[in-house]
């Protein structure tokens, strides 16, 4: 196999989830050095990769991880933000403000907060890639049945966001890009098995993308095969919004 991240140092948040340990065990097959982050899972990382429990909400916390990790090894670190939860069905007229800050908190302030605490060191230390993990929700469907508006409007500020910081940072060795998976068959569907069938009739290829299809884009957005790649969506959807 080709080491694309010999050398390379990367982060992964969100790393005890089903696409995070997808994304954490492909690139380390590819020679990175992976730290992977979350609030639990860490116990069920590959073998060799570092695990450190953080709470994304918190980003006090976030900011003393990241200074740990260059006390240990000042090369640069890369990221891929995966974390993220969603609300369970619940309509907008009857949001509460804990569970909108709950999502929030997570898919859209948390990975702002981490992009920029693991950017100025990138920024400060020769450069390094950022890759969010979005998804088509958030500007290229609306699902249904479910009722997921906070979820699909943080996505849809993780893109925008993804834009605009690539701007900020292309010419300084930063290069960020978000990808937005389709269903992806991990934890985050299992609370909602009555409806994938449903879900399904619409997908083109008649099924789920497994988490590795997914780390192989990560892969990708990570590597030097992709360096004119800025501030790019990229959409893997088994072609679910073509219908
Ligand atoms: N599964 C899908 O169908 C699908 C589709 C499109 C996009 N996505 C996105 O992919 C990413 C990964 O999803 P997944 O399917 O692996 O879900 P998952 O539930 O298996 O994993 C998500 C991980 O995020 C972690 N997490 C949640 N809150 C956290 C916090 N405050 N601090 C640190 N970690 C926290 C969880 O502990 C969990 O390990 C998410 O951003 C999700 O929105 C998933």
């Amino acid at each position: 196999m080709k080491q694309e991240l010999a050398g390379k140092r990367v982060a992964v948040i969100g790393a005890g989830g089903g696409i995070g340990r997808a994304i954490c065990e492909t690139l380390q097959a590819n020679g990175a050095d992976v730290i992977g982050l979350d609030l639990r899972g860490l116990d069920r990382l590959p073998e060799g990769v570092v695990g450190v429990e953080c709470n994304l909400a918190d980003v006090e916390q976030l900011g003393a991880v990241v200074a740990a990790l260059y006390e240990e090894d000042a090369r640069p670190i890369s990221l891929v933000n995966s974390a993220g939860v969603v609300e369970e069905n619940i309509g907008v007229e009857d949001m509460t403000i804990a569970d909108f800050d709950r999502v929030m908190g997570v898919n859209f302030r948390g990975l702002f907060f981490a992009c920029q605490a693991f950017g100025r060191e990138l920024l400060a230390r020769g450069g390094g890639g950022i890759v969010n993990i979005a998804s088509m929700s958030g500007n290229y469907m609306v699902n249904y049945p479910q009722k997921q508006s906070v979820y699909n409007s943080s996505k849809a500020a993780v893109t925008a966001f993804t834009k605009s910081l690539a701007v900020e940072w292309a010419g300084r060795g930063v290069r960020v890009n978000a990808l937005s998976p389709g269903y992806v068959g991990t934890p985050l569907l299992e609370q909602k098995t009555e409806m994938h069938a449903q879900w399904k009739e619409n997908i083109l290829l008649e099924r789920f993308a497994t988490p590795e299809e997914v780390a192989e884009a990560v892969l990708f957005l990570l590597s030097d095969r992709s360096t004119y790649f800025v501030g790019a969506e990229l959409l893997m959807d088994g072609g679910i919004t073509l219908r």
